[in-house]
Order: structure tokens, then sequence, then C-alpha cells
């Protein structure tokens, strides 16, 4: 696992906008996995940015979003569709058909099935972004979710229904149930890259990278993962035992690693 700490919540997201330019220049069909939420929101911006100033196109990729709620109509201001639009698709070159994200109005099951079998025929997923629930969750794989799960639906804890209730009108009913991407889909993805950012999200870091495995920890299995890249703010960093060592790890690598290799983990 590669553990990059950086300042703040921009230097997060410029070092990993760095990485998803770096894949999308490699490799310009590549298959994106995307997330929602606040974290990934400056990262966003600093894509769209890129795009803007021609350093970058999305023209030939493919994107598969983590989750969506369910029952939600994609064009409701609360979805996750509607999010992956204001934040990032309305605003760059990638094909609207080559952008998915599960349906949350159709029979749950026949469309679990249908996007893991839309993931599958796109050849996989290449480079995996993930933001971190404060449970440890990755997608919405809440604790005790199956490290091999699926997409599927799931129950969301009453901890991240409150924690995203901040996204919701007092009067407006938020619901708590999803679709996501499994743990075994994520752990499929070439590289997964997770951001996370603030001292709210400290405990989930240090017991992510330093823990052990568990299924009440969903993101402690990413140590099972070869290609993983965490990118942190110091508020984020700040429980880690191997800090120095993050750190130290960087400075070598930017010395010897050559730079075409340098975003991989
Ligand atoms: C979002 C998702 C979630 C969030 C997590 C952190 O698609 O799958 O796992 O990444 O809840 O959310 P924020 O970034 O809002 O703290």
């Amino acid at each position: 696992m590669r553990v990059v700490i950086t300042e703040d919540a921009h230097t997060v997201a410029s070092a990993s906008a760095e990485i998803v330019c770096q894949q999308l220049i490699d490799q310009p069909r590549c298959v994106l996995g995307l997330a929602t939420g606040s974290t990934p929101m400056l990262l966003y911006t600093e894509l769209v940015r890129r795009y803007r100033a021609g350093q970058v196109s999305f023209s030939e990729a493919k994107s598969f979003n983590l989750d969506e709620y369910v029952g939600i109509d994609p064009a409701h201001h609360q979805s996750y569709r509607h999010f992956m639009q204001q934040h990032l698709f309305d605003h760059i070159d990638i094909d609207p058909v080559a952008t998915q994200i599960p349906q949350g109005l159709a029979e749950p099951n026949i469309e679990c099935r249908r996007y893991e079998a839309a993931i599958k025929s796109a050849g996989g997923i290449d480079l995996q972004i993930l933001g971190l629930g404060v449970n440890g969750h990755i997608g919405f794989n809440e604790p005790t979710s199956s490290l091999v799960s699926r997409t599927r639906i799931k129950t969301l804890t009453r901890l991240t229904v409150a924690a995203n209730a901040r996204f919701f009108q007092p009067n407006e009913q938020q619901p708590y149930l999803a679709l996501t991407m499994g743990i075994g889909t994520i752990m499929d993805a070439r590289h997964v890259i997770l951001l996370a950012t603030g001292e709210h999200k400290a405990k989930a870091v240090k017991a992510m990278i330093e823990g052990p495995m568990c299924a009440m920890n969903p993101a402690s299995v990413l140590q099972f993962h070869s290609t993983v890249t965490v990118v942190l703010d110091v508020a984020a960093a700040s429980l880690l035992d191997a800090r120095q060592y993050y750190h130290w790890a960087e400075k070598m690598r930017a010395k010897t690693v050559p730079k075409p290799f340098q975003s991989l983990a």
C-alpha cells in the first residue's frame, strides 16, 4: 500500500488528479470507477480544470460509479447521477453513454447483476477512486459486509445516514437503502486510489492501514490489494503510527522510481 500524506484537501485533490490524468494519458480507453460524497469534489474540480486547460481528455474513457440510492430517480437532485453530472460529467468530454451508475429505480437484483456484467464486458475497472466512511465503509459496504461481496442492495447504518444527512433538507426523505458495488467488485479493480481528508477520518484511516483486516472495517481489505494508493491530508493521517516512514518512502520514491511508474503503488 502506498500512503501519500499531503498538506490539506487541496493538495489531496491535486495529487490524486495527477494519478487520474496519468491513467488517462497512458490508457485513454481506460475504465474509471468513481465515487460521490464530499471528499472527491475537489478532485473533480481539479479534473475539470485540467480538461479545460487541454491537459487531459475523457473522450475515450468509460466510468462506473460505486453506488446509488434505491428508489431515487436519476433526475432527482439527491441522486448520485445528479451529483456526477453536476460535479464532473457536464463539464468534461466523456461520452454520456459511457458513464454508468447503478439505476436506483430498477428491480435491485436484476440491476445488480446487469451492473456486474457491464463492468465485466467493459474489461474491468482500471482505476477505482474511493472515499472512506467514518465507520470504514467503502462504497456502501458497511461494517460486516462480506469481503468478497458483489454489487447488491445494502441497508445503510444509522451512522452513514446521519453522516449524509447534511446533503438533505430537513423535510426531505433520506434513503436508507443503496445499490453498491461489492467489496469483491472493488478488489477486482487494477489500481485503487482512496482519498481521505479531515480529522474525523483519522480513526478510520488508522484502522484501514495499520489495523487488523476484518469485516467490521471493510476498508482494511485493501491491505490485500496489490496496487493501492491512499492519499491523505495531515489531519486524516494524524493517528498513523508509521507516519514518518510513509513520508520517507515518498521521498525515496521520488528520487529512485522512474517518473512513469511513480503513480503506481
Ligand atoms: C460515495 C461512497 C461512500 C463515500 C464515503 C465518504 O460514492 O461510496 O463510500 O465515499 O461515505 O463520504 P464523504 O466523502 O462525503 O466523507
